[in-house]
């Protein structure tokens, strides 16, 4: 497995398909806690949707478009974290995250988050980083905040997560 050493309990792991049971579980006990903020749950129906998502994320991975981690806390899959989108030639990356509720309030995005941006400029020379949440989202929100983004502003209705159009606001950090 492909690490990186968060804190004592916690690691980030490359998503690979051998995931993909225990992420589906993860995400199929989480289904109404993360729907309130993510579009795409009813598009994973069992674990093989798990398991083709993530040959999907591995084979941007391999173009250098993407990175899909996993979070393990206490050896367990506890969310995800990771580029949804790397522009090479703009040197930006986009970050993307969801915790089970479990696992909220413990600080592992915040911290999974500072060393993905670490990842990032070390790896892919990364020099601007983005994250966009709702505005209503002001556990999301928090992380950027925490981390010393910036708030450049409001995208209107940007965003239609099942019936209910979102604004985001878009945080970014230049390094
Ligand atoms: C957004 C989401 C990842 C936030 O999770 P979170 O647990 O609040 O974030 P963190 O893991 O960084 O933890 C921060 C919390 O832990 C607390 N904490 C404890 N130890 C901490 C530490 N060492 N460092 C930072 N925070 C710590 C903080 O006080 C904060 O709690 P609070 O909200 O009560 O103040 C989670 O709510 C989620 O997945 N939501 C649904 C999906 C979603 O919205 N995804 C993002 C779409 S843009």
């Amino acid at each position: 497995m492909f690490t990186r050493r968060i804190n004592e309990k916690t690691e980030v792991a490359l998503g690979v398909p051998q995931f993909a049971e225990e992420l589906y579980e993860l995400t199929d006990t989480n289904r109404t806690f993360l729907k309130k903020w993510l579009p795409w749950l009813d598009s994973i129906k069992e674990p093989n949707d798990t398991k083709k998502f993530i040959a999907g994320e591995l084979q941007r991975f391999a173009e250098g478009k993407g990175l899909f981690g996993v979070i393990f806390y206490e050896g367990r899959i506890a969310g995800v974290v990771g580029f949804n989108l790397i522009e090479s030639d703009n040197q930006s990356g986009h970050i993307g995250y969801w915790l089970g509720e479990a696992y909220n309030g413990k600080g592992l995005m915040t911290d999974s988050v500072k060393d993905l941006i670490e990842l990032g400029k070390e790896h892919y020379s990364l020099r601007r980083f983005e994250i966009r949440c709702a505005v209503e989202n002001s556990k999301s929100r928090a992380i950027p905040e925490r981390l010393g983004f910036v708030n450049e502003g409001t995208l209107r209705s940007v965003e239609k997560v099942y019936d209910k159009w979102y604004d985001h606001v878009v945080y970014g950090l230049v390094v």
